[in-house]
């Protein structure tokens, strides 16, 4: 082989999807190997309007890991980034050992360059982690000829992270053995399983959370025995009626649990000493216009969930969408009215009648949300083939 083209770089693209949990992780029984004290479940967005794209570059002429994240070079020495990137590496080695690698897997002595960006603003607060840690996972595979079982190592980059790497309705199962090698994520139905189910994403402020996930749950553990209550004696029911809400596509059931969940998880931030506070009044004027939409029509058309921040994820079905986004857009008046107020999959038009305005009965808050990201449950990650969507150049630098 001519010597220039074992220089040239191996180049391999992905992308991952970002998940919102609607049984929550909150709570770890070891820091280190990232393992939770309950199970968890999510939905995962589609990757049109929300994902993560990483691209992995080998050369035997690079001199050390590198990583940039959203254009800025970031500190490849971050443990977890370490914990990655060592683990993919010991299973390649693991596989090359026993000859079922790869043909073109990269060298393991080579050093990797990562380049990472996401398609949607970070300082939104949307869960970046999660599908940055799975995108970095997914593709550090590929070039290394990696396969099957891998969410046990994107977990170890950021727990939520283990559920981005399956598409559709997902379960991070707790595990209890002490290495963790039990504690995986399992898709629990695909993304073709519902398609009625849509999501909105309410963008409510585009501030940087005041406690992180990692920080927050650590105190919870310490300090709210609500905590331990709730990991103990409900997720593991909750787990079970969720699992088969989802399964009969029970939408009533769905919502009510979800929202049940994301108020325990937050009365579990309140229990924590010194309590934590995510949500702010623009959440829990989106929890009352919920609660109140639904009891205008006496059932259960719409569920919120929040996680480490003050966005709201609205559950719905596609025949209220319209209606629901008409509803938010009159409640919180925008800036301006214009098409940037929804993004995402498009939204219909439609009236809203008096007797809804009255029914719902609230103030309206001007610019309490800055807009709306509409979605719906979508695939796991993926690998690009198209050598344009590439983020590093054939120097295996940032382009
Ligand atoms: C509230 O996965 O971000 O979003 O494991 O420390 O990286 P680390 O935490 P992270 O926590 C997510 C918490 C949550 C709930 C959830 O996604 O289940």
């Amino acid at each position: 082989m001519p010597e220039e083209r074992t220089e040239q770089p191996h180049i391999v693209t992905c992308t991952a999807p970002v998940n919102i949990a609607v049984i929550k992780y909150w709570g770890k029984r070891n820091e280190d190997l990232i393992l939770p004290i309950n199970s968890s479940l999510s939905v995962t967005l589609h990757q049109d309007q929300l994902k993560t794209t990483t691209t992995v570059a080998t050369s035997r002429s690079f001199q050390e890991d590198r990583i940039w994240l959203n254009g800025k070079e970031e500190d490849i020495t971050h443990p977890r980034l370490q914990s990655c990137l060592r683990e993919i590496r010991r299973l390649a080695r693991k596989r090359r050992n026993v000859g079922d690698s790869g043909v073109d897997s990269a060298s393991l002595s080579h050093k990797v360059h990562i380049c990472s960006v996401n398609n949607f603003p970070t300082a939104a607060g949307l869960a970046s982690s999660a599908a940055g840690f799975a995108c970095l996972v997914y593709t550090l595979a590929r070039v290394f000829g990696v396969e099957g079982e891998l969410s046990g190592i994107a977990r170890q980059g950021s727990g939520s992270a283990c559920r981005s790497m399956y598409g559709g309705f997902v379960q991070w199962i707790m595990g209890n053995k002490e290495d963790g090698k039990d504690s995986l994520a399992q898709q629990v139905e695909p993304e073709t399983h519902w398609p009625e189910l849509r999501i909105l994403v309410l963008v409510a402020s585009a501030e940087r959370k005041p406690v992180g996930s990692t920080s927050g749950m650590q105190t919870s553990v310490k300090t709210s025995c609500l905590l331990k209550h709730r990991a103990e004696s409900v997720v593991p029911g909750r787990m079970v009626e969720m699992t088969e809400a989802i399964r009969k596509k029970d939408f009533a059931a769905f919502a009510e649990l979800t929202m049940k969940d994301s108020n325990q998880f937050h009365a579990t931030c309140l229990d924590t000493y010194p309590p934590i506070f995510y949500l702010n009044h623009v959440s829990q004027q989106i929890i009352s216009l919920v609660h109140r939409y639904n009891k205008h029509y006496g059932e259960t058309r719409v569920a919120y969930t929040f996680d480490a921040g003050p966005n709201a994820v609205i559950f719905t079905l596609q025949q209220h969408v319209p209606e629901f986004v008409h509803v938010v857009q009159h409640f919180f008046p925008p800036e301006t009215n214009g098409a940037d107020f929804i993004k995402g999959l498009p939204v219909n038009c439609a009236s809203l009648s008096e007797e809804l305005k009255q029914g719902i009965g609230l103030e309206p808050m001007p610019k309490g949300i800055n807009y709306i990201i509409s979605t719906k449950a979508g695939p796991g990650p993926c690998v690009v083939e198209d050598p344009t969507q590439q983020l590093l150049s054939s120097d295996g630098f940032p382009k």
